[in-house]
């Protein structure tokens, strides 16, 4: 299959619209990463998002839409708190689950009787939205457990001849996935952590429950927790600590290495240095391109510096950890 590439014209916004309408599979941009759309309401549309991510059945999809108007027909009902964090959080990167009617097909949802929902912020989404009319199931536009795509090349290099098109909207401003939470129970639970912090959901709603961490022998209420993501090539290590201690003693030890460092400062020869930015948000929006960049057949090992988990690093260092396998080593 040829990959078009589309520009975000309208004239090429109409076009992927019409693909997406048509059954196509379609990447676009949104302000987390790029998403891989396909007409959420057909069965066969939806089953091909998962042929061409190799992605497990009984992960479900994401639902977008651009309207508050279109949520209404996908669900049994809107509870106030979860109408309080629509009015409050869209659009923007914020999943809310809540319990689905039979008009979603079950490969959405993996046969759980809840759908996840998002109005995306990024102009681009929501222009090629409103053109779609219809909802738009799109999971992250990478290949199965690689790290989410931030750049449209990224998509390219994942997917490329095995999707319909791609909307280049250049650098996706968050970098991380949207926070999802269940607003389908009596307790509202966090079950992803995102763009929208926890601080800001606690403050909105009282207590919430943190369910994105898999414990042992437990059912995760994300199905996605359980799997193994945006793992690089090389095995990566979360450094606590000293971090330019740790790597001026370990690095040494190996050829090449890999390291993403939050502060600059004298490494070894041998290491491949990824600064991580200035500021949390700028941590979340290089992570995955930086996962990405090293992934390289020539490096040996990848050491990251670890970090606290407030506000949006909550996500990040959530993300890390998952691509470290929880791999974590200390310099002291
Ligand atoms: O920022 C984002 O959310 C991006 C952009 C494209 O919108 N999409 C995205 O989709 O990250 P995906 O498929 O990579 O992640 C969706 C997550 C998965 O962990 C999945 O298990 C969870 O949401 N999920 C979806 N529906 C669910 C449901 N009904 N109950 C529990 N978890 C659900
Ligand atoms: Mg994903």
């Amino acid at each position: 299959m040829n990959t078009l590439m589309l520009t975000t014209s309208d004239e090429d916004l109409a076009r992927a619209a019409e693909l997406l309408k048509g059954g196509g599979l379609v990447a676009f941009p949104t302000e987390t990463v790029y998403g891989l759309g396909a007409n959420a309401l057909s069965e066969r549309a939806v089953k091909s998002i998962f042929e061409a991510k190799g992605r497990p059945s009984d992960n479900p999809l994401i639902v977008h839409i651009a309207c508050f108007e279109a949520v209404l027909p996908l669900v049994e009902a809107v509870p106030p708190a979860a109408k309080l964090l629509m009015d409050i959080f869209w659009p923007g990167p914020l999943t809310i689950i809540l319990k689905k009617n039979p008009v979603v097909p079950d490969c959405v949802t993996a046969g759980l009787d809840t759908v996840a929902l998002r109005m995306p912020k990024n102009e681009v989404a929501l222009k090629l939205l409103k053109k779609c009319t219809i909802p738009i199931a799109a999971p992250s536009a990478n290949s199965s457990g690689k790290p989410s795509p931030t750049l449209a090349s990224h998509v390219a290099h994942d997917l490329g001849g095995r999707i319909d098109a791609i909307v280049d909207g250049g650098k996706c401003s968050i970098g991380l996935e949207s926070t999802v939470i269940d607003m389908s129970r009596e307790v509202p639970a966090l079950l992803r952590p995102g763009g929208v912090t926890y601080e800001q959901l606690t403050e909105v709603l009282g207590p919430v429950e943190r369910c994105f961490e898999c414990k042992n022998g437990e059912t995760p209420r994300s199905p996605g927790i359980k799997y193994r993501h945006y793992a690089p090539r090389a095995p990566l290590f979360v450094v606590r600590g000293n971090f330019i201690e740790y790597i001026n003693e370990n690095a040494p030890k190996y050829n090449k290495v890999g390291v993403i460092s939050q502060v600059a400062g004298e490494f070894p020869e041998n290491c491949v240095v990824l600064y991580l930015g200035d500021r949390p948000e700028e941590y979340a929006s290089n992570l995955f391109a930086h996962l990405r960049s090293l992934d390289r057949a020539d490096i040996d090992v990848i050491f990251a510096q670890d970090m606290d988990d407030t506000g949006i690093n909550l996500a990040t260092r959530n993300r890390l950890y998952k691509a470290a396998g929880n791999n974590v080593v200390s310099s002291d």
